[in-house]
């Protein structure tokens, strides 16, 4: 790590981010902190730090991925816990945001349960906050906190720029309107054309994509989302791709969230390739679409934010020449 002293520096891990923190430790050229988080047999968490953090610049870093509630749980434990021992301050690092989705109120007597973690991650002690790639850019602002709000795009650029022999007559594909922003910066850095699909959502899990607003015939097309879950946005669209003449289909998505028919869907749909990132573990269970799989790590972006924090040093300068966070 350059330019940094590592000496007030702390990084721990929740059991959901362990790889991935290791992977940021590794970025700064730093040991892990030593904590553990114990489990009681009614399913209560307690985590004790093993080392001392009095006065230091402290981070956590954890995924509210599935088990979502657990993760949840964890996270503001930690935060109780690091404040009760006197860290000097503390950084929230969320490479996936559980309960994102919930971001307004889009009928009525339903909770906005994005808003409600927020107040729980401040209420617990967070004094600042790291998101990567939020379902919605305004969460930010649900936060009375400083969040710095990073973009995985750099990541994948990087990625595809080193492929792009492979990807001839390219046609970025936003899966749904929510995504145009990211889709057209993508094109902005990869070249190629730009096409939309018109998705209808029926139920969390069912998708349906009608329509698509440009031409894909011949195409290899790329696909960026935000999160894949039950994959019935990606795996829809990618059926419509195909039945209008693309020649390949790629998808890439910074949250692998993978959860109930995701799997399946995949490995009988017609995406030749899925690229994602380590934000969320991946289990055994992707082995069904593993020769097909990519997974780019986010830990030298999370590391190097990490180390501008800690040296007051701007953290907006990562993105430039980016497309940004979506919306
Ligand atoms: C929706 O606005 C999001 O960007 C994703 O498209 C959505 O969360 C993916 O969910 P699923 O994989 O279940 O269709």
């Amino acid at each position: 790590m350059t330019n940094t002293s590592n000496r007030d520096l702390k990084i721990f891990a929740g059991r959901s981010s362990a790889g991935l923190t290791e992977r940021i430790c590794a970025h700064l050229g730093m040991a892990m902190g030593q904590a553990r988080t114990i489990a009681f047999p009614d399913g209560e968490v307690l985590v004790k730090l093993d080392e001392d953090v009095r006065g230091r610049d402290c981070y956590v870093v954890i995924s509210t991925c599935q088990p979502v509630n657990d993760n949840l749980v964890e996270l503001l434990v930690y935060l109780d816990c690091l404040r009760r021992a006197s860290a000097a301050r503390i950084t929230v690092v969320i490479p996936y945001f559980g309960y994102a989705r919930q971001d307004r109120k889009d009928e009525g007597r339903v909770p906005i349960t994005a808003k409600l973690v927020a107040n729980l991650i401040t209420a617990a002690g967070a004094d600042r906050v790291v998101a990567l790639d939020l379902h919605a850019a305004q969460i930010q602002g649900f936060f009375d906190l400083p969040v710095d709000h990073l973009s995985a795009t750099p990541v994948f650029i990087e990625h595809f720029l080193a492929n792009k022999a492979a990807m001839p007559d390219l046609c970025v594909v936003s899966p749904d309107v929510g995504n145009v922003k990211v889709a057209e910066g993508i094109v902005n850095m990869l070249g190629g054309e730009l096409a939309i699909i018109h998705k209808r959502r029926l139920s969390g899990s069912s998708v349906v994509a009608q329509a698509i607003i440009g031409s894909v015939e011949n195409k290899t097309v790329l696909m960026f989302d935000d999160i894949i879950s039950t994959a019935g946005t990606i795996c829809d669209a990618a059926r419509l791709l195909k039945e209008n003449g693309a020649r390949e289909i790629i998808a890439a998505a910074t949250h692998p969230v993978l959860v109930g028919p995701a799997i399946e869907r995949l490995a009988s749909g017609a995406i030749s390739r899925l690229v994602v990132t380590d934000t969320i573990p991946l289990g055994s269970n992707v082995d069904p679409i593993r020769d097909r799989l990519v997974v780019l790590s986010v830990g030298p972006l999370l590391g190097e934010a990490i180390r501008r924090i800690h040296n007051n040093q701007s953290v907006s300068a990562l993105f430039k020449q980016t497309a940004g966070p979506k919306r």
